[in-house]
């Protein structure tokens, strides 16, 4: 597994403002759409392409395009916050939806929605979820992906625990990691320290 962290100040601009507990939910909104923008630019750096033909308004001469339609993954809800952001940069991605819900006693995700594409082979895949805490819900999506012929998945988060990126590495898939921060670790109740919070209670409301 790589692990890519972004380090760039605007990023870490963007993630203080995430973990400011008094950041409303509008400008968490807008951190996150920032944020994402940063850390899938950067995920998508090896995006293979193929050249073609441009004619400018002077001459002729060779540019790239996408050699492969890219997927984009959020994983519902909070990766829904990512998705604008990953949309705007590859606009002619597809989107695959993952519903996941973690069930705060026991950590284990619920799957209550699975809207991916039948194949997935040869594509570029991105997973995008803010957090990445016990690894749980990132397996679980990642196993959905790997159903569907998908390898050498990018995973896109904001912050990750050191305890989910263990867990994602002891899978032993061909994954890329492109995280914001890697954080202290997790508290007892699993949510990730220093952290944000829930973040699809800050992006949309808690339920
Ligand atoms: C959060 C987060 C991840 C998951 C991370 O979602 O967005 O999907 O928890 O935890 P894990 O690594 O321990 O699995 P949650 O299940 O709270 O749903 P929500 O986005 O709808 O709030
Ligand atoms: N899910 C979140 O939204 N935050 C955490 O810290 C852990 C899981």
């Amino acid at each position: 597994m790589q692990l890519q962290v972004v380090d760039h100040p605007l990023a870490a601009a963007a993630l203080t403002v995430l973990r400011d507990e008094r950041t409303e939910r509008q400008r968490f909104r807008a951190a996150l759409h920032d944020l994402a923008t940063m850390l899938v630019y950067e995920a998508a750096r090896e995006l293979p392409t193929m050249p073609v033909s441009v004619t400018t308004p002077l001459t002729t001469t060779t540019g790239v395009v996408l050699a492969a339609e890219p997927v984009v993954a959020p994983v519902l809800r909070a990766g829904l916050g990512m998705l604008p952001a990953a949309l705007a940069l590859m606009p002619d991605a597809r989107t695959a939806f993952i519903g996941l819900a973690r069930d705060e006693a026991t950590f284990e995700p619920t799957a209550y929605l699975e809207s991916v594409p039948a194949d997935l082979t040869g594509r570029p895949v991105f997973l995008l979820d803010p957090m990445l805490a016990t690894g749980g819900s990132a397996l679980h999506a990642l196993g959905l992906l790997a159903a569907r012929g998908a390898t050498g998945v990018t995973v896109v988060s904001v912050v990750a625990a050191p305890e989910g990126l263990a867990a994602l590495e002891r899978s032993g898939l061909d994954l890329r990691v492109v995280a914001g921060v890697v954080d202290q670790g997790l508290n007892d109740v699993a949510y990730i320290v220093p952290g944000l919070g829930d973040a699809g209670d800050r992006t949309f409301g808690a339920v």
